[in-house]
């Protein structure tokens, strides 16, 4: 039902190559597109499937087409291809975000007889294995053939173990701004923080037991990842722009708290976070798996 060619437009990048992979071991008959030749040729070459450069003749060809380009191109790219669609052929973006691209893809599914979905796989390019991951799933719609593909392309995914999300564009855009945004500016924040007081992170290391530690490891993992996309997840989601609004108010409660020597102030929050996460699934072995952590952390040798 699902066809057996698809064009990977983003094919040279970290999630291109990541499904590039996926859909090869499946049986698919895999074109990458990106528009840097060396890089395409080298990641075709890794991949053992084939690149184009061309965009209208690969797409004409194509049974499914997958974007995985930066966040704020994705839309002018659905615009582009989805005219140059084959009939009943399926498109699928991986954006972090969803609100412009969902929009996108309504407006292309109502003009022509595509099938149209949204992806967000809750992974990097550095995953080795999809099993018990998420991907979040947005049905957008298409022809009479709609439902038979995506559940089609559900079972491939399913194949691999991955557990698939259903959702609609605000649900994940908030979801998206405080499970992905808002670790990743606190962990921004961290960093530069402690560059702002002068001292330097392996002089603060001699002087930490646990929470230091793991925290700054956290921090460091993030500032090693997709620059580019980071500043997209927060810039480009309005959803985030709030959260940063309530994050500001907070802090300005927290500064009084902590200024005026407010303990009952302080205890309050504590206690209201205390009780936010008691009855969440890993509350009962956070302390165990922050000294198994720990465990990594100390074998090693600084
Ligand atoms: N990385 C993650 O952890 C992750 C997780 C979930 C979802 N996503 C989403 O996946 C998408 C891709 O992310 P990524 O990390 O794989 O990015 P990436 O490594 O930077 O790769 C981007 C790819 O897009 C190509 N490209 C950029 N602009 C293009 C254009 N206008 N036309 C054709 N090709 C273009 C690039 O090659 P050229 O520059 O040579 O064209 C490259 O092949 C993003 O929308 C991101 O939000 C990423």
């Amino acid at each position: 039902m699902l066809g057996k060619k698809i064009l990977i437009i983003g094919g040279s990048g970290g999630l291109g190559k990541v499904f590039g992979k996926f859909f090869k071991k499946k049986g698919f008959e895999i074109t990458l597109l990106a528009r840097n030749e060396e890089r395409l040729k080298k990641a075709a070459e890794q991949l053992g499937v084939k690149y184009e450069l061309d965009l209208k003749k690969s797409v004409e060809d194509a049974d499914i087409v997958m974007v995985s380009i930066p966040i704020k191109s994705t839309p002018e790219m659905i615009k582009t291809v989805t005219p140059l669609m084959k009939k009943n052929a399926l498109i699928f973006d991986v954006t972090s975000l969803k609100n412009a691209v969902y929009k996108e893809l309504s407006n292309a599914c109502d003009k022509y007889p595509i099938n149209c979905v949204s992806l967000h796989p809750m992974f990097g390019p550095g995953i080795k294995d999809m099993k018990n991951y998420v991907m979040i799933l947005l049905r957008v719609g298409g022809t009479k053939q709609y439902n038979d593909k995506i559940n089609d392309l559900i079972a491939l995914f399913k194949e691999e173990g991955l557990n698939i999300t259903e959702t609609n564009p605000k649900t994940h855009d908030l979801r998206v701004a405080l499970t992905l945004g808002l670790p990743h500016m606190l962990n921004i924040l961290f960093l530069n923080l402690l560059k702002r007081s002068d001292e330097s992170l392996s002089e603060l290391t001699r002087y930490t037991g646990t929470t230091f530690l793991l925290q700054k490891v956290f921090a460091e993992s993030i500032i090693q990842r997709e620059m580019e996309m980071f500043g997209e997840i927060q810039m480009e989601n309005q959803e985030f722009h709030e959260i940063l609004d309530m994050l500001e108010k907070l802090i300005i409660e927290y500064k009084k708290i902590i200024k005026n020597k407010d303990t009952e102030g302080f205890n309050k929050l504590f206690i209201q976070g205390f009780n936010y996460s008691k009855n969440d699934d890993h509350f009962k072995y956070s302390y165990n798996y922050f000294y198994d952590f720990m465990k990594i952390l100390k074998k090693e040798k600084m």
